[in-house]
C-alpha cells in the first residue's frame, strides 16, 4: 500500500512539474531592467529573478570592469581615440554559466574574468572609461544584441534608459549610502583584508559622481521605472517585491 501512494504522489508531482513548466514556456518572455547607484543590491536581485523565471542574467557592469581590465594590461592611453577604437576592436566578451554557481560569468577574449574585474585598481578607473562616448557605443551594442531574443534580466545604469527603453519592467534600485557602503566593504574585505571602508566609500562616492554627470546616458531613472528602495529589505523581500512586478506584467489581466 505504500508502494502504491508513494507512486500516485510521485506521478501527481511529475504532472504538476510538468504543467507549471509548460505554463511557464507559455508566458511571454519579457526584457527585466534594474538599474541603480553603486552596490544597491542591482546584481543580487537580478541573478535570482533570473533563476526564478529561468531567464539569462546579464551583468553590464562587468562588460565595462572587463573593458577597463583590458585597458589597464595593454597600457591604453585612453585621452587618445584611435587607440580606444584599436583596443574595442580587439576586445570580445562572452557570458557562460558556472555550472557551481548556475549564475552566468563574463569571458574577455575567452579568459574568464569575473573574479579580476571586482578589484579595487578595476574598480578606481571604470567609470572614467565607461564615460567614453565610443566604449559607450560598443558596450550597448553588445548588450542589445544579447537581448535581441528577450528572457534576460540585465542591471546597470542606463539598461532601461538608453539599452532597453522598450523594456517590459524596469526597476530602478536605491538603499541609503552608509547600508551601500557597508555592504560593498563587507564583499570586498573577505578578497582583500587590507582593504579599508573609507577607500570603499570614496569609490563609491566618485563612481556615483561620475556616472550620474556623465554627458553620455548618465544613470537616471527612467520615467517608467519603479523604484525600488531595500535599505530595510532582505533579498527574499525584494524578490518577493519583484516577482509580483513580473506577474503583473505577464499575467494576462
Ligand atoms: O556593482 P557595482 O554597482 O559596483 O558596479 P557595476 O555594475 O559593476 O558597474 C561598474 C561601473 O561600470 C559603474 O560604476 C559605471 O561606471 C559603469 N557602468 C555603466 O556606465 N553603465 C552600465 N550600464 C553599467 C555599469
Amino acid at each position: 500500500m505504500p508502494l502504491f501512494c508513494d507512486g500516485i504522489f510521485f506521478i501527481c508531482y511529475f504532472l504538476l512539474s510538468f504543467f507549471c513548466w509548460i505554463f511557464a514556456t507559455m508566458l511571454p518572455k519579457i526584457i527585466i531592467t534594474i538599474d541603480g547607484f553603486s552596490s544597491c543590491g542591482k546584481s543580487t536581485l537580478a541573478k535570482q529573478l533570473a533563476k526564478k523565471l529561468n531567464y539569462t542574467y546579464i551583468d553590464s557592469g562587468a562588460m565595462y570592469r572587463a573593458i577597463t581590465l583590458y585597458f589597464l594590461r595593454n597600457n591604453i592611453d585612453w585621452t587618445k581615440e584611435k587607440e580606444i577604437h584599436t583596443a574595442l576592436q580587439n576586445i570580445s566578451f562572452e557570458f557562460l554559466p558556472n555550472e557551481l554557481s548556475g549564475n552566468t560569468e563574463i569571458y574577455l577574449n575567452g579568459e574568464n574574468v569575473e573574479y579580476i574585474i571586482r578589484d579595487l585598481v578595476v574598480a578606481e578607473k571604470v567609470s572614467e572609461i565607461a564615460a567614453l562616448p565610443e566604449v559607450r557605443t560598443f558596450a550597448v551594442a553588445a548588450q542589445q544584441k544579447i537581448g535581441k531574443n528577450k528572457g534576460i534580466v540585465m542591471d546597470g545604469r542606463d539598461i532601461g534608459t538608453t539599452v532597453f527603453p522598450n523594456a517590459e519592467l524596469k526597476i530602478f534600485m536605491i538603499a541609503d549610502e552608509a547600508v551601500r557602503v557597508e555592504r560593498r566593504f563587507s564583499e570586498m574585505f573577505k578578497k582583500n583584508p587590507n582593504v579599508t571602508l573609507d577607500e570603499i566609500k570614496n569609490n563609491l562616492a566618485l563612481r556615483d559622481y561620475i556616472d550620474s554627470n556623465r554627458e553620455v546616458s548618465p544613470l537616471r531613472k527612467a520615467d517608467d521605472a519603479i523604484e525600488l528602495d531595500n535599505t530595510h529589505l532582505t533579498e527574499k523581500q525584494q524578490l518577493d517585491f519583484a516577482l509580483r512586478l513580473v506577474k503583473k506584467v505577464c499575467e494576462p489581466v
